[in-house]
């Protein structure tokens, strides 16, 4: 009979000794919670696809910040719903748009809290793409490039002088992040952070945004510029292209199907590195714990904890203020 040499469950006894050899931490530090703002007054409506998520008209929205705030979360991430759609989403970039409107009311009421905006067209074109469609000549991609280059230019700079600290493109458009770096300089924006969303997948855990959002494409889909969910050299040389043009901080998207790619990305690059654990990855806890299929709060936490282990600095998460309960015992 020969009994085992090494016993790694020593170090497994007890509480104690299990939180001495941790090698992951999960704070309320890395969490950043999405926010989704609606035009209209004391508008706080839960999202049907998203439930435990609200629309916030901007009125609302502040008072939430502050909730959000209190509860230790540094930033949220704000997606907008226009009142008007139009072919190239010109709202986004409008001074009065309604996410340039609910940055300068959050930074109004908690200047401290890092607001970051999503900077993309989807929420605000008619059709639902990420840019400009112009006429299809041969064999060139549905949404126009370049053209979308320059409004994404016109929609950063208006969130930035409402006083975004993050602009965080979104779109997967070549190039982006070398022209809005030059854009927000020229405008001595200098100091703000550009979040790429480097490595985007053409996901089909976006479903529930795209319903709360109203953007899923009317014709067509975004294969041709969100990635191929098959590929990861790809994804490594999305991020080397947005690390060289002046990128901050880069996102891989989304955050559980994508483990490999943060592990990846994080041992060829030294910069922070932010997932995306997105609304489908959400609403599938959500509903599997309101079933009783699974222990919603310890699903939340080991799913947040994986992406952290696979080397994500941030996780952009609609399980943030839940999260942010658990973690500082307020919950
Ligand atoms: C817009 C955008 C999307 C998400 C974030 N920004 C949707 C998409 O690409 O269709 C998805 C977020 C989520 O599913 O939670 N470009
Ligand atoms: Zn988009």
């Amino acid at each position: 009979m020969s009994f085992p040499e090494n016993r790694p469950r020593r170090l497994r006894r007890t509480e104690a000794l299990r939180r001495m050899v941790r090698e992951t931490t999960l704070s309320v530090d890395n969490l950043i919670l999405p926010l989704f703002v609606c035009s209209g007054k004391g508008v706080r409506r839960e999202i049907g696809s998203l439930p435990g998520q609200f629309y916030f008209s901007v009125d609302q929205l502040s008072r939430e910040a502050e909730v959000v705030a209190n509860l230790g979360i540094p930033a949220v991430m704000l997606f907008g719903l226009p009142e008007r759609k139009d072919a190239v989403g010109s709202e986004a970039w409008h001074p009065e748009g309604i996410v340039q409107r609910a940055i300068r009311a959050i930074k109004k009421t908690v200047p401290d809290l890092v607001v970051a905006a999503d900077c993309c067209f989807c929420e605000y074109t008619a059709h639902g793409h990420c840019g400009v469609i112009l006429e299809k000549k041969g064999n060139q991609s549905v949404v126009d490039n370049d053209a979308t280059l320059e409004n994404l230019g016109r929609a950063a700079l208006a969130q930035a002088q409402a006083g975004a600290d993050i602009v965080a493109p979104s779109g997967m458009m070549d190039g982006m992040i070398g022209f809005l770096r030059e854009t927000l300089d020229e405008a001595e924006q200098q100091d703000v952070i550009l979040l790429s969303y480097a490595a985007k997948y053409a996901s089909a855990f976006y479903g529930p945004f795209r319903e709360a959002a109203a953007s899923v494409p009317s014709f067509g889909d975004r294969n041709g510029y969100q990635m191929d969910v098959a590929n990861i050299r790809e994804a490594i040389r999305e991020v080397a292209l947005d690390v060289e043009e002046g990128a901050d901080i880069v996102m891989v998207k989304p955050a559980l199907p994508c483990l490999d790619v943060i592990g990846e990305v994080r041992r060829e690059f030294d910069v922070p590195i932010a997932a995306f654990n997105v609304s489908g990855e959400y609403a599938m806890l959500k509903l599997a714990g309101q079933k009783g299929l699974l222990d919603y709060d310890r699903a939340m936490v080991e799913t947040l904890t994986s992406v952290r282990r696979a080397g994500a600095d941030l996780v952009v998460t609609y399980h943030a203020k839940e999260a942010a309960q658990l973690l500082t015992g307020k919950r």
